[in-house]
């Protein structure tokens, strides 16, 4: 199959990406090469995806002509859009970037999708949507009226766009609520990887909330598998397939579904860090502080809508997961085990 994947010199774009390649799919990537973290880790990635013979289109989603002549080139039969600008606390003071990336370069592939209709359109949201919701765990049927960033703000407009095109143009989409994705390759931004990059240099690091948080945290791979699976289930509109399409994400009237893309358990931020610490083999040095703007005390998504699409069990566990990255993060900066 040809498969055109947005955000591939990203985390989870170059793991998928290298995935679909390894299952013998024909892939084409997408990329600005933002400079939001490190370029450097993009380029380290893009080596390998060239290594695995996959073709990167270094181009800004804003650009039509370049987008819709990477388009031409990878003929996709499906496409996973992945690249946006990701991050809650950035959103706080570089708004701009969300518009451009998440509604602006949105809209210019939602028109391509139009013009071209894959067979299916996959594309990256957020556990963030679900943002003042206390009901725990998340499920897709709750309501996500209430963002408490921008970041989530532009993921919750993306799935209303995405299904107002679904719907107007019969077009099949699928919008992926990730939760804290981590693992090897990670992203220098996010918390596993800030901690371990200080708990490695002696630094403390700096725990939100008083470490009384939690989170669903999902392994990269555990990631990707849920995201191949959800390739094969093309949605259709509830009318069409009765009764079942409500309890299964699906809109009553578009070909557009929403799942949590999870681990479906949830682990206190404290005992993360425990893990971390372990692996690491150092005693991190922790600075509690109060609760930062944007930020959610809980994460922890239902995915039995995932499972039941796709048979989905996610297979790594913290400990595990923590431990490959602790392994690759001693590898890719060159310290000893
Ligand atoms: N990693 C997570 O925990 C997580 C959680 C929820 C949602 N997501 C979403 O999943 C997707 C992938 O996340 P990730 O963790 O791999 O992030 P990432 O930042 O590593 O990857 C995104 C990639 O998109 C590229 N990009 C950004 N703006 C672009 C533009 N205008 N044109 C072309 N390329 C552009 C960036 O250069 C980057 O390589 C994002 O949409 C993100 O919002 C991630």
């Amino acid at each position: 199959m040809r498969v055109l994947v947005t955000g591939t010199a990203g985390f989870i774009g170059f793991h998928l990406a290298n995935r679909l390649r390894s299952d013998g799919h024909q892939v084409t990537g997408f990329d600005n090469m933002s400079s939001y973290y490190d370029v450097a880790l993009k380029r380290a990635r893009l080596e390998q995806l060239r290594l695995a013979q996959i073709p990167v289109v270094e181009a800004d989603l804003c650009d039509k002509a370049a987008l819709q002549d990477a388009w031409r080139k990878a003929d996709p039969q499906v496409v996973v859009h992945l690249a946006a600008q990701a991050g809650v606390r950035y959103s706080l003071d570089n708004p701009q970037a969300y518009v451009d990336s998440n509604l602006v370069g949105f809209a210019n592939m939602l028109e391509l999708v139009r013009e071209a209709k894959p067979a299916h359109f996959l594309y990256a949201s957020t556990s963030s949507v679900y943002g003042a919701n206390t009901t725990l765990p998340w499920s897709e049927s709750h309501p996500v009226e209430h963002p408490v960033s921008f970041y989530a703000a532009t993921k919750k407009s993306n799935e209303m766009m995405a299904h107002s095109y679904s719907d107007l143009f019969r077009l099949p989409m699928t919008g992926m609520r990730f939760f804290t994705v981590y693992g090897e390759w990670g992203r220098p931004d996010m918390a596993f990887f800030k901690f371990a990059e200080a708990m490695l240099k002696g630094e403390a690091i700096e725990v939100y909330n008083h470490g009384k948080m939690t989170r669903d945290f999902t392994h990269v791979s555990d990631v990707v598998d849920a995201v191949v699976g959800l390739m094969a289930v093309t949605p259709e509109p509830a009318a069409t397939v009765e009764g079942e399409a409500a309890r299964l994400g699906t809109s009553p009237v578009a070909p557009h579904r929403l799942v949590n893309i999870a681990s479906g358990t949830r682990v206190e931020l404290v005992d993360y860090i425990q893990c971390l610490e372990n692996s690491l083999g150092l005693k991190a040095q922790i600075n509690f502080t109060g609760m930062a703007p944007g930020d959610v005390r809980d994460t922890w998504g239902d995915v039995s809508i995932l499972s039941e699409l796709t048979g989905y069990i996610p297979k790594v566990g913290v400990d595990d997961g923590i431990e490959r990255f602790a392994h690759w993060y001693r590898d890719y900066y060159g310290l000893k085990d």
